[in-house]
């Protein structure tokens, strides 16, 4: 898959701007804060209608405009499409090849993209929130039944919590068993999905992982939750911990088992990587996850995704840099970086400068 053209409009520091890109590699250079990141937002927003950055869709509105308008035309294995979405305070609106669609599932995937920037450390070092998340967006960008499956569980999951706020115990007690077997056929989706999805990263990132580290490290990754195989029993012994964890999610106010408690236990030469990895050693980790990612987007979807680099070579040293640039030569990649360093020296490359949200002519 290769994105051609990136329209920005309003978005974040951009007025009206239009990126081509080419289909390797392709650096967008600047000085600090110029628009290098929100452009590879911009592009990680069309295929996965969500940022990282962003508590709230209105943050994308250039300051002071009404709203934002954002477009992307990509070639794929299928075809041409254009993506677009326009951001406005309240809602926003997103087409795919022109047909307005409803349904963040529609959208999701037309076009995939792997985002790794400083910030995914977290992935690492913070709690499960962040190795959900990450599980979640990679997920639900190759499999539309996972993606459908999440917004179902979490707006049960959400109806489920506001149930268990109320006063009348006798209500509540009454209500749950009908939410709880509902929310079991969607926990047991979601974690069939995750499962066969680490089963395939687990390799992947440790071999990205020992390529990146000359083969000093180890890395590997597990699921948290204990589940049995078969779906139907997952879901089974879901609704039993459902009934079972009832008083204590009374007390609580919010619904204390399940998927969206789960996590993945990430070692790095058998030790638990969040408490004791090196910044360095988290990094690595972090990136080995998203070229493991990268990985299986290519095997699931026949082609490779976008490969965005925010910032990232700036925390290599140099024979790491290579290695990185030798490894990503195949696919098309958007890399950012304050200025075009040694390490591009040989390498083809379509090079873009920024300056105040603005392509320096
Ligand atoms: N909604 C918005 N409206 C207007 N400007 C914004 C908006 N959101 C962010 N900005 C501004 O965009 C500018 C560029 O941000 P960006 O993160 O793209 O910088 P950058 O080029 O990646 O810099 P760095 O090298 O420091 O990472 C920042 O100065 C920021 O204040
Ligand atoms: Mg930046």
């Amino acid at each position: 898959m290769v994105i051609e053209k990136l329209t920005l409009h309003n978005f974040r520091n951009y007025e009206d701007e239009t990126f081509t890109f080419g289909e390797g590699l392709n650096v967008l250079t600047g000085r600090n804060a110029q628009g290098k990141t929100n452009c590879a937002e911009a592009v990680f927003y069309l295929c996965t209608g969500t940022s990282l950055r962003i508590r709230h869709d209105r943050q994308l509105i250039r300051l002071g405009a009404p709203c934002a308008h954002i477009a992307a035309r990509a070639r794929t294995r299928f075809g041409s499409v254009t993506l677009e979405a326009s951001v406005f305070e309240n809602k926003r609106e997103l087409f795919v090849n022109g047909n307005k669609v409803t349904r963040a599932a529609d959208f999701v995937g037309n076009m995939n993209s792997v985002f790794f920037s400083p910030g995914e450390l977290r992935l690492i070092q913070d709690g499960p929130d962040e190795r959900r998340r990450f599980l979640n967006l990679s997920i639900s960008q190759t499999s539309r039944e996972y993606c459908t499956a999440l917004a179902r569980y979490q707006r049960i999951l959400d109806q489920r919590n506001n149930l268990l706020k109320e006063r009348d115990a006798s209500l509540i007690l009454e209500t749950l068993p009908v939410w709880d077997e509902q929310l079991a056929v969607y926990a047991a989706r979601i974690v069939r999905h995750r499962r066969r999805y680490l089963s395939r990263l687990s390799p992947l990132a440790q071999e990205a992982h020992a390529f990146l580290t000359d083969g000093a490290e180890q890395l590997s990754l597990a699921m948290d939750g204990k589940y049995p195989d078969d779906e139907e029993e997952i879901m089974d012994k879901l609704v039993r911990e459902f009934a079972a964890s009832r008083e204590r999610d009374m007390r609580l106010g919010f619904t204390s088992v399940g998927p969206h408690r789960d996590d993945i236990r990430i070692s790095i030469n058998g030790t638990d990587a969040r408490g004791y990895s090196s910044q360095g050693q988290a990094r690595t980790a972090a990136l080995s996850l998203k070229l493991a990612e990268t990985e299986i987007f290519r095997e699931l979807s026949g082609e490779a995704p976008v490969l965005i680099l925010d910032d990232v070579m700036s925390e290599l040293d140099l024979p790491r840099r290579k290695k990185l640039l030798d490894r990503v030569k195949d696919i098309q990649c958007i890399l950012t970086c304050t200025h075009a360093e040694r390490f591009l020296s040989g390498t083809p490359c379509t090079k873009c400068r920024i300056r105040e949200g603005k392509i320096v002519p």
